[in-house]
């Protein structure tokens, strides 16, 4: 095994610290309440517990089968189950507003003085297992006082999904790990090998209950995944899946009934075509009882949708809708949707404002089965973007964020950079909806509207490599998704915390170092790329490294407008394209006004001169330097914190690191020259401390 395979279930045996010996004796059996047991979630749950305990106290875990006495050990139950006296588990062991705390999906953890046991309570199975990961979490970072443990906690997002954008060829859209662990030349990888059980775990450790297989761009192999040629093998991903509790989603090509050559349109106002999608679903749902629905990439980058019938997109959703709503699936459509064959002489079109023109109209017009999944910013997933004033702009709509784990605009998993920290900045977010306190996390969730679905996706940043995510250190942006999907509340530096520990064990030292590089990552990523949230100015197709005008004069609406004097798309009402009124509340006179928008976004808003004054003091054209020269000094900082070290965590995990670190201080540098050397050039604008520019 590759080292970093096991990412944060890695469950290194602990030092016998103080309080150790006495947990270890707590903690010797385990036993499921009642008469329960026989759910597999179930039984995962009592595996995983036994697997992570033996691991982390050396030494074996007995499993009692039918628990006669309460007396010791961990005992695990479902709040409703009834023991032999007749008394439920809940009642038992929890009070009411644990009970009430855990929900419907999570879970509660208590010790029992009276029974001198540990009680993990839960309503239902998948519970036990958020529970016990929980459980193991807390005892792997260094929790000793189990007899103190007192939590009960809930997933504040239903929908907890992790999007993969594998090819059935075994490419993967944006995969900066490898290729696909899932397919390889039109194959099936997944049902011989342990990898996908392996997956599955680590999802389930961290709260991901749903998991869309393949890449949004449905090509013609993949359409074939909702047909009995491939449906045997998804459900058997399904069903390993469905040990750990997550559901399985599909891509699907909107033009489906036309690609299989079974239609000869995809209208969705046809009856044949309505047809045909309930038929198919049928189907689906035959080999895959519990499939979760279907995901769709409309109309978007040259994939097929109901624009070319001129009807509008909840006509396409819901038509899909209606097939699933039998089965209790849903549809996630997604909002990414904008002219990519726009003309770079246009100024009057802005892809930023494509999202918000698009669905905003169509609000209350969806099924309820239908949730649209909108990317956090406006454009895509850049280092720095506002975010998507379509939160905000819908009221009677499910909706669900969507991040990208992958980087594909933040280093590509060669360069470090921890994206909790900003995607922290997208749900604290306040839209002011209703005129209140209205922030992205509660309105994504669903609570602040009562939608009926709600949840964060992210495109996954997984693949074959041996440590999954190509960096060891992007493990912590996985990790971290599923841990704020799950708890939008934990700061950075907690999530940071438990990584690292769980990740590289207990030197404090070691551990206070490898967080101060996460948190610093992403302000050093930016500050060495494009400036104050202009985005973009990467190599056209692949997005990796710089090319200032690399989309200048493409079609593809992600322009600076560069020239001598100044830089920066104007988006206020009164001058540009009028993207700000976009916004709720003071949002929109915050990002209009020229004096209060704030620096990190000001040329995603304004264009200015490069003598521009900002709120920091400096000129623009000045940020522009001292960002550059400081970022890349950083970048080589990073790697001259991880050499200290070398010897103090295993050498599988440091080497594997230090070479991608090597290449970021590298290729930081080139980042810092040609975007200083550019604008120089254009402004003439000397450097005030006369650093080298070309
Ligand atoms: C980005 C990415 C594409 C992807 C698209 C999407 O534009 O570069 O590869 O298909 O997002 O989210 O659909």
């Amino acid at each position: 095994i590759a080292s970093g395979y096991k990412a944060w279930l890695s469950y290194r045996r602990l030092a016998d610290q103080p309080g150790f010996e006495s947990m270890a004796e707590q903690l010797s059996t385990i036993s499921v309440f009642g008469s329960g047991g026989k759910e597999v979630l179930l039984k995962t749950a009592v595996a995983e517990l036994q697997l992570g305990l033996q691991a982390l106290l050396g030494k074996p875990i007995l499993i009692i089968q039918e628990q006669e006495q309460m007396q010791g050990g961990i005992v695990l139950g479902q709040f409703h189950q009834d023991g032999s006296s007749g008394e439920s588990f809940g009642t038992r062991y929890f009070n009411e507003s644990s009970i009430k705390n855990a929900g419907s999906e999570g879970f509660a953890i208590v010790f029992s003085k009276s029974d001198n046991c540990l009680a993990i309570g839960a309503a239902s199975p998948a519970g036990l297992l958020y529970g016990v990961f929980h459980l193991l979490r807390l005892i792997a970072a260094g929790e000793t006082r189990v007899q103190d443990l007192n939590v009960a906690q809930a997933p504040a997002n239903g929908l907890r999904m992790i999007d993969h954008w594998d090819n059935f060829d075994g490419s993967v859209e944006r995969g900066y790990a490898g290729r696909s662990f899932l397919y390889e030349n039109n194959r099936f990888l997944t049902t011989e090998s342990d990898r996908m059980r392996d997956y599955a775990r680590l999802l389930a450790s961290i709260g991901i209950n749903s998991l869309c297989i393949n890449n949004v761009n449905v090509h013609h192999e993949e359409t074939y995944f909702i047909t009995p040629r491939c449906l045997p093998e998804i459900a058997r991903i399904a069903d390993i899946l469905k040990d750990y509790g997550i559901k399985l989603f599909l891509s699907v090509n909107f033009a489906a009934p036309i690609e299989l050559k079974e239609l000869d349109t995809a209208d969705p106002l046809d009856s044949r075509v309505a047809d045909w999608w309930k038929r198919q679903t049928a189907v689906v749902y035959e080999a895959v009882p519990d499939f979760g629905g279907f995901l769709v990439k409309a109309d978007s980058e040259n994939r097929p949708g109901p624009f070319t019938y001129d009807r509008d997109h909840a006509d396409g959703a819901n038509m899909l809708a209606d097939a699933l709503r039998p089965f209790g699936g849903i549809v996630i459509w997604r909002c990414f949707v904008y002219n990519c064959k726009q003309d770079w002489r246009d100024r009057k079109t802005d892809r930023a404002r494509a999202a918000y023109d698009h669905f905003q109209p169509l609000d209350g017009r969806f099924a309820d089965n239908v949730a649209l999944q909108i990317k956090n910013g406006p454009l895509d997933f850049q280092v720095r973007e506002p975010v998507s004033p379509l939160f905000g702009g819908l009221e009677k709509t499910n909706q669900v964020l969507e991040f990208q784990i992958a980087q594909e605009y933040t280093g590509q998993q060669r360069h470090v950079c921890y994206l909790v920290p900003q995607w922290k900045e997208v749900l604290d977010f306040n839209t002011f909806a209703k005129g209140e306190q209205a922030p992205v996390k509660s309105i994504a969730s669903g609570s602040f509207w009562g939608n009926k679905i709600g949840g964060i996706a992210a495109v996954s940043n997984t693949g074959r490599d041996g440590n999954w995510t190509g960096h060891l250190l992007a493990q912590a942006n996985w990790y971290g998704f599923g841990r704020l999907a799950w708890n939008p509340e934990l700061t950075a530096e907690e999530i940071a915390q438990e990584w690292t520990t769980l990740t590289f064990g207990h030197d404090e030292g070691v551990n206070a170092l490898i967080i101060d590089m996460l948190m610093n990552s992403w302000r050093i990523y930016e500050s060495y790329t494009a400036p104050l949230g202009i985005g973009w100015m990467v190599n056209p197709n692949h997005h990796y490294g710089p090319n200032v005008d690399g989309y200048e004069f493409s079609q593809w609406g992600t322009y600076h407008y560069s020239d001598h004097k100044g830089l920066g798309v104007d988006r206020t009402t009164a001058t540009g394209t009028g993207y700000s009124a976009q916004y709720l509340g003071e949002n929109a006179s915050i990002y209009n006004s020229l004096e209060q928008c704030p620096d990190e976004l000001l040329l995603f808003f304004h264009h200015v001169p490069y003598t521009h004054v900002l709120h920091s003091g400096k000129t623009v054209i000045q940020h522009i330097y001292d960002t550059h020269f400081h970022g890349a000094e950083e970048a080589g900082g990073l790697l001259a914190q991880w050499r200290t070290l070398k010897g103090r965590i295993e050498d599988g995990l440091y080497l594997q690191v230090e070479s991608r670190l090597q290449e970021q201080a590298e290729h930081a540098k080139e980042w810092r020259d040609q975007i200083n050397t550019y604008f120089h050039r254009k402004s003439g604008i000397p450097d005030a401390q006369g650093r080298r520019i070309y």
